[in-house]
């Protein structure tokens, strides 16, 4: 089969919905072999779709905050022959109407973000160079506006782990280069997903976050499928410890 990944095998996490699934459907379509990881099996399966009984998708159950799960996951898909290639680095959570200001932020709010987002990216990040490195390979991590310079005012747990993934990103390119691990941080600007359906939903809320994106719409979770299959080809090939931004524009301003 063609397409700009064929023979690749890749894995994503997050992979049941919003860009994680869009990405990990559009590998597929590009020729990968995926894996498809999320934290509920059911919603990897439903990730998957269609071709969850086929040779090409593996629908894993990987909770990435638990490193028993993560190692288990990678174990699981290098188990059914799939030598990775790429690994996207993309579940998240953002806990809307809990995270806040930091004078207003509960201790439990600001550690199960720091949990999933920064250690459970850390732990994707660890098993994913044990799984690449007889071979080299291509991670990538979905970051965000908020850990650049904007949108994060509110968001000081959220804000937080995403700085913490570009810079873990940063140190991750440059410690493997050497062994053919590139590295890079892909950062969507505000894409409608379930993850901000606390925006999505509201219209006044909703008004006031386009308002604030040059290109003048938001985000769709297909507009971050092409840098993804950039970052995956080897036509990225020079770039690691890079930053992308896929964003309307929202951090020009
Ligand atoms: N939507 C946006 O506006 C936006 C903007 C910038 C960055 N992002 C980032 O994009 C990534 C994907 O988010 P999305 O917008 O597609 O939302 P989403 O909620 O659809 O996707 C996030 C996925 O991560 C999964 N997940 C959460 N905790 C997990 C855990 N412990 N283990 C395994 N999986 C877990 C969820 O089940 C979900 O499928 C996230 O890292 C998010 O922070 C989103």
């Amino acid at each position: 089969m063609g397409g700009r990944l064929a023979g690749r095998s890749a894995l994503v996490t997050g992979a049941g919905s919003g860009i994680g699934r869009s990405v990990a459907q559009r590998f597929l379509a590009e020729g990968a072999r995926v894996v498809l990881a999320a934290g509920v099996l059911a919603s990897a399966r439903a990730g998957a779709g269609r071709r969850a009984a086929g040779s090409d998708a593996l629908a894993v159950e990987m909770d990435i905050a638990d490193e028993a799960a993560v190692e288990a996951g990678f174990a699981a898909a290098a188990a059914a022959g799939y030598d990775l290639d790429v690994v996207v680095a993309n579940a998240g959570v953002q806990l809307f109407g809990r995270d806040a200001r930091v004078a207003d932020l509960d201790l439990a709010v600001w550690q199960r973000t720091i949990d999933v987002n920064l250690t459970g990216t850390f732990l994707t990040l660890k098993h994913a160079v044990r799984a690449m490195r007889a071979r080299g390979g291509s991670v990538i991590v979905t970051g965000s506006p908020t850990g650049l310079n904007g949108e994060g005012r509110d968001f000081t747990a959220y804000s937080s782990s995403k700085a913490g993934i570009h810079g873990m990103a940063r140190a991750v390119a440059a410690a493997y280069a050497a062994e053919g691990i590139r590295v890079n941080t892909v950062v969507p600007g505000y894409t409608e997903t379930p993850l901000v359906t606390a925006i999505s939903e509201d219209t006044e809320d909703r008004a006031a976050i386009v308002s604030r994106i040059p290109l003048g719409r938001p985000g769709r979770p297909q507009d971050v499928e092409g840098i993804m299959v950039y970052l995956a080809s080897d036509e990225a090939g020079f770039a690691t410890g890079a930053i992308f931004r896929v964003d309307g524009g929202m951090t020009t301003l």
